[in-house]
């Protein structure tokens, strides 16, 4: 009996973390733009930065490192930071004081994707110096990983920094990296995770983007909810190898799909174009529903397809995508949209309201483009 509630009374702490990621998370990351090139100094501008131009005031308020500030360990087996992060807690102090929260990266395996030092045996120790040093965040990368353990071995090992991090007491959100292996929708959420990557790597090219968000997405909606989401990968938008409509339809898809908006550009420096796409408020709001069900594609003809999602005040999010190359008419039908009547509809990227409609909604969409409306109750 003691026992039994000493364990009720331990798992307490654990319990506070359920509350994380009720919206899927928002923020920043450093892989996308400055990949190995990352330091102290360049995440402190860039959480001034986003203090100040509008994006934490927006929602984005995780400032992430991703890999390559690791070095070796100490004596008693304590993962050290390399000369690029001097001071690890005075960081996450210094993010905390502009109201936002701090992230980092490691890997189950010994070595962390670019080579650095991985949590392999050392899963606890590693999420009590994080939870010491102040993180919020920890994407946990498989890499070498599966050097040391078999791919069916993957639950249990994402398990168990799982645990570890729950253990702590700190509220960390628990982002799994594994590139969709093993079904891992189906299991993610089991292991404490509150976000899973379901595919490779995106690339900021629109092949890239396009694949990922279009075809690799289909038929996971329904393992999204509050506290736990797919996750195609963090956003290239600003990064400057797609065009701006590319971009618009990038946001709009990761919006649609629920998806964790992970700012990938360099954010203290950024086009009036780029600003306007990632602090869209119409557009982050689809995002950040608090309903918490991820969009799907409810119709395809040829280049033209229309997808939606369903909102907490009984709106819908309708996307009219054109993949193709030219500009094309793109029709949404109110009968795929399991509506009928006529429906005021809200232009989410032109800020405009266009009428009310009967029987459908079409729009004349750029090539690689997009219309995104929110069609009324
Ligand atoms: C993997 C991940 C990327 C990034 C790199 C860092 O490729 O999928 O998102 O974290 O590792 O090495």
């Amino acid at each position: 009996m003691r026992t039994a509630l000493l364990v009720a009374l331990l798992a307490i702490p654990a319990g506070l973390a359920a509350d994380l990621a009720q919206t899927p998370p928002m923020g920043w990351n450093s892989w996308n733009k400055f990949n190995r090139n990352i330091d102290d100094k360049t995440v402190r501008e860039i959480a001034d930065a986003m203090a100040a131009n509008g994006m934490k005031d927006a929602g984005y308020i995780y400032v992430n490192i991703d890999d390559t500030w690791e070095a070796g360990r100490d004596a008693q087996g304590n993962i050290q930071t390399n000369e690029k992060f001097p001071d690890m807690k005075a960081l996450a102090d210094y993010v905390h004081s502009k109201g936002m929260k701090i992230g980092i990266y490691s890997s189950p395996g010994p070595k962390t994707c670019a080579g650095f030092e991985g949590s392999y045996q050392h899963e606890e120790q590693d999420a009590k110096t994080y939870a010491a040093w102040g993180i919020d965040y920890l994407k946990y990368d498989w890499c070498s990983a599966r050097k040391v353990y078999q791919q069916s071995d993957m639950q249990r090992v994402y398990q168990k920094m799982g645990d570890a991090l729950k253990a702590t007491g700190r509220p960390i959100v628990f982002s799994l990296c594994q590139y969709g292996l093993e079904d891992v929708w189906k299991w993610g959420a089991t292991v404490g995770g509150n976000l899973w990557r379901t595919t490779g790597d995106i690339s900021d090219n629109w092949r890239s983007m396009s694949q990922i968000g279009f075809d690799k997405q289909v038929g996971l909606e329904k393992y999204a909810a509050p506290g736990h989401w797919n996750d195609p990968d963090m956003l290239e938008v600003g990064n400057g190898m797609m065009t701006y409509e590319e971009y618009r339809t990038h946001m709009t898809l990761w919006a649609i799909l629920a998806a964790p908006l992970l700012a990938g550009n360099d954010v203290r420096n950024m086009t009036e174009e780029t600003k306007a796409i990632l602090l869209n408020r119409d557009v982050i709001a689809i995002d950040q529903d608090k309903l918490g069900q991820q969009g799907y594609r409810v119709a395809k003809q040829d280049a033209a397809e229309v997808w939606m999602r369903s909102l907490e005040d009984g709106d819908i999010a309708v996307a009219l995508f054109n993949r193709g190359s030219g500009p094309a008419r793109v029709t949404a039908n109110w009968s795929d949209l399991k509506l009928s009547g006529k429906h005021k509809v809200r232009d989410l990227w032109a800020h405009a309201e266009r009428g009310s409609f009967k029987d459908s909604f079409s729009a004349e969409v750029p090539a690689h483009g997009v219309v995104l409306v929110r069609v009324k109750k």
